[in-house]
């Protein structure tokens, strides 16, 4: 049986970063691709990767470089390819520039793995897999994005953190698009089966959400010449193991809406079944009037950038 195959398209942090996690975990061959004047430093980010292979006792394969040829025929690829956020922009101010890069890259990507799973990363998140669908003309279950499981990640982070318990002892799920109006769901985030509100007051809960919209902003002030990469990384590398190992997760994803929570051609985030078809299922959620109220108003921040996208002629 063939071993699986990973292409990660833009090698800079997000992507090298998941890439040595890929292979770390012994998941799939990994291929990286960057831009042409980057090649020689991504073949040698790809051989140091290999040459840790011996270590990790992983016996996968890594190259790297940037001649698409080497991603034929890749089961999952993961496109980070574009430019990430200074100290004072927002994600949608990157809009223009990652747009043009998503198109060129998932144009070169699709007519070499026409049966792959597409994993988009690049931001404004929700608008370029949006667009990654459109211009992939894959089905639904073949175009995703990471962002929930790197919000509900900060977010069980900084709930563990208040309580003193391990983080994995910590259930919850953050909804809705990435940005400043993501919705942690509180009402359903529990710590080894206790609802959160029994163990911690109000006033901590609303400041741990407060801080978990602003996670990447918080990152990208602290870092001051880019954005994060860890949590991000490890974030896609839960999602590419559920696929490749079919493990059915429950993750949250930025998935196309097809009636689920009453929106049509909507692209936002939502609890879904990872597996190896990709996305498997939509999971819906009861939201109460202000969850509702919440997720609604994520639902028109990314309509916005969506919109803004057609107007570009996208
Ligand atoms: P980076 O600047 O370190 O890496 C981006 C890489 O993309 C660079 O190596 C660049 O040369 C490459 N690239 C640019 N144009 C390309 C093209 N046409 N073909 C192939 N490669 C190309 O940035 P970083 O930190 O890795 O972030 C990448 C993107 O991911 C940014 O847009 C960032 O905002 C986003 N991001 C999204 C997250 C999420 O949760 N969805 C989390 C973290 C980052
Ligand atoms: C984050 O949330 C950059 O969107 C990315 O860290």
């Amino acid at each position: 049986m063939a071993r699986k195959k990973v292409s990660v398209v833009g090698s800079g942090f997000v992507g090298s970063t998941l890439g040595h996690i890929l292979i770390c975990k012994e998941l799939a061959d990994v291929v990286l691709v960057d831009i042409e004047s980057l090649k020689s430093k991504t073949k040698g980010k790809a051989l140091d990767m290999a040459e840790s292979t011996p270590v990790h006792g992983s016996s996968v394969k890594v190259i790297g470089g940037s001649d698409y040829s080497d991603t034929i025929n890749s089961d999952v690829v993961v496109i980070t390819a574009g430019i990430p956020r200074r100290p004072g922009m927002t994600r949608e101010d990157l809009i223009s520039t990652n747009a043009d890069i998503t198109k060129k890259v998932t144009e070169e990507i699709v007519s070499r793995s026409p049966d792959s799973i597409l994993i988009y990363v690049t931001n404004p998140l929700d608008a370029i897999v949006y667009l990654g669908h459109k211009i992939s003309g894959f089905p639904r279950n073949r175009v995703i994005g990471q962002a929930g499981v790197l919000d509900t990640a900060r977010y069980r982070y900084f709930v563990a953190e208040a309580l003193g318990v391990s983080v994995r002892d910590v259930q919850a799920m953050v909804l809705g698009g990435h940005g400043d109006d993501m919705v942690p769901l509180t009402r359903h985030t529990s710590i080894g089966g206790v609802p959160m509100d029994q163990l911690l007051d109000k006033d901590i809960i609303d400041g741990i959400v407060e801080r978990t919209r602003k996670g990447g902003g918080e990152i990208v002030g602290l870092l001051e010449d880019g954005s994060a990469y860890y949590a991000p990384a490890a974030s896609v590398a839960e999602m590419v193991e559920s696929i490749l190992k079919d493990q059915k997760r429950v993750l949250p994803v930025t998935a196309l809406l097809q009636g689920e929570y009453g929106l049509e051609n909507m692209f936002i985030g939502v609890p879904t079944v990872l597996g190896e078809n990709g996305l498997e299922r939509v999971i819906e959620v009861d939201l109460d009037d202000s969850e509702k109220s919440m997720f609604d108003k994520s639902v028109e921040s990314v309509r916005f950038t969506l919109e803004t996208l057609d107007k570009m002629g996208y």
